[in-house]
């Protein structure tokens, strides 16, 4: 008996702080918004157009979209060296923004979900944190 309380106290534990760890997709986005306002939108602006040879588009970004673990680990560690943005190359620095790892599970379903951008996945703080350099 004291150990089927025990179980059951351990998942409802676990469970709990899961659903502290993951809001809503719609919370999530909403706080990305903020955050891209203030870490993002200097370089890659408004509507995530960037600047055409200097910093790359966000908006319809094959790179983005298709490299979702990668766009993860530049945002976390920061990204240099070639890479190619829809048929163009970026040679460009872009640093660690500082964010913390829920910041960018919410900056990271800001942009998959922006500028008629979409995407199946919804990134959680869990796969932030799997993501190493
Ligand atoms: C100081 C300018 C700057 C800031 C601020 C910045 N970036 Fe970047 N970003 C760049 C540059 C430059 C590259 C390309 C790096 C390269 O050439 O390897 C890049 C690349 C990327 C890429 C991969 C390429 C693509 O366009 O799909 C993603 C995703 C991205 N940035 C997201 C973000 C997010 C989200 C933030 C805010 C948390 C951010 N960036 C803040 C300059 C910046």
């Amino acid at each position: 008996m004291k150990l089927i309380s025990l179980i059951f106290g351990l998942f409802l534990f676990f469970k709990i702080s899961w659903l502290h760890q993951n809001k809503p997709l719609e919370e999530s986005i909403a706080d990305g918004a903020g955050i891209y306002q203030d870490f993002c939108v200097q370089c890659h602006l408004d509507s995530g157009e960037g600047v055409s040879g200097v910093f790359p588009p966000l908006a319809a970004s094959d790179y983005l979209l298709n490299n979702i673990d990668l766009s993860i680990k530049g945002i976390k560690y920061g990204l240099n060296g070639p890479i190619k943005v829809n048929g163009e190359t970026y040679d460009g620095v872009m640093q660690n923004q500082g964010l913390e790892e829920e910041e960018i599970a919410d900056v990271m379903n800001y942009i998959l979900n922006s500028w008629n951008n979409s995407s199946e996945q919804v990134i959680t703080l869990q796969r932030v944190s799997q993501i190493q350099e």
